[in-house]
């Protein structure tokens, strides 16, 4: 196997596998950041912009797993990981690899059991902030597993944005992934909502985003506050109760209605308010809510 580097000689860190939207940003990020590094891509013409900036090309899947201590993959699944790994999986003997691929806790289990037999440090990633943001620090990249493998690589994997490492399940990170995306579309479908309510008012959209982003710290307030009653189990009323929210979103709803427009996101609003009143939570504190949804659809 040639041993591959860059036009000053010197050895790759880290390989990227699978260039498409992600995979590119990835690649360079780390060539952002002066690593070397080495890039592939079945179509291998998706490999030239980056190659024209600096990266070194490897013509095999096996080249680039030889190339560097680090190996990151981000392909369409874990299937296709699978396909394209598991014939030159001797490779990737003392590799760490890294596996932005989105997928199930089941699939990153699978994953890091198949990465151990074949003498590989594993790490289950998933990158939560787009494509645009990576490389800047504000963007979100979480990685469990192998904590030995992202104490060694921390540093390069830092290139790509604020690298959280969550535990040693590889579970860990597909699970933090569907919770945060999750997350984020309950914020964005209440913004939606907002935005066509004050829309019908003749509010612009960015009018209206610049006063609700000045409200968001109260947001992110509260479910640091709420997160500390769900650990304990208690439900104060300091930011009024359950049936209050209740009567206050039949406002939404039927203001909604006046003006024209959907009520699907505060009927779903309202559906689990109802929820928690019908579990005994009426005069608890809203984050009563999540001990009702934790339960699921039939034990209420
Ligand atoms: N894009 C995002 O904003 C984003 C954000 C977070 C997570 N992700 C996750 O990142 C992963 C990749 O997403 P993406 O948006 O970068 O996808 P993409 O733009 O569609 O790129 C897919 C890549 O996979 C390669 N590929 C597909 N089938 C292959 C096969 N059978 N053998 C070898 N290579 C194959 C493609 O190669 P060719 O160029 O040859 O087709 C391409 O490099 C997905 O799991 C996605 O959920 C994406």
């Amino acid at each position: 196997m040639t041993v591959l580097e860059n036009e000053n000689h010197e050895p790759s860190t880290v390989s990227v596998i699978g260039l498409g939207q992600l995979g590119t940003r990835l690649a360079q990020a780390f060539l952002g950041a002066g690593h070397v590094t080495t890039v592939w891509n079945r179509s291998a013409a998706k490999a030239d912009a980056l190659v024209a900036q600096g990266a070194v090309r490897a013509d095999t899947v096996e080249a680039a797993l030889a190339a560097s201590p680090l190996v990151v993959v981000c392909l369409p699944d874990y299937a296709t990981v699978e396909d394209l790994l598991g014939p030159v999986a001797d490779g990737l003997r003392g590799r760490v690899l890294v596996n932005l691929t989105s997928g199930t806790p089941q699939d990153a289990a699978a994953m890091a059991d198949r990465a151990a037999a074949h003498g590989a440090g594993y790490l289950d990633g998933a990158a939560m902030s787009g494509t645009r943001l990576v490389g800047r620090p504000e963007a979100l990249f979480v990685f469990s597993g192998s904590r030995d493998a992202f104490g060694t690589q921390q540093e390069v994997l830092a290139s790509l944005g604020n690298a959280v490492y969550l535990g040693t399940s590889p579970t860990l990170a597909p699970v933090y992934d569907t919770a945060l995306f999750g997350l984020v579309w309950g914020a964005l479908a209440g913004f939606y909502h907002s935005v066509a309510l004050v829309g019908a008012a003749d509010v612009d959209p960015t009018a209206f985003a610049a006063v609700a982003q000045g409200h968001m710290p109260f947001v992110t307030s509260l479910m640091v506050e709420h997160a500390r009653q769900i650990e304990d189990g208690g439900f104060p009323d300091d930011d009024g109760t359950v049936e209050v929210h209740r009567a206050a979103m039949e406002h939404l709803v039927h203001t909604s209605r006046a003006q024209g427009i959907g009520t699907d996101v505060p009927d779903l609003f309202q559906s689990l308010l109802k929820r928690a009143v019908a579990g005994g939570h009426g005069q608890s504190g809203i984050a009563s809510v999540a001990a009702t949804i934790a339960k699921g659809e039939q034990n209420v």
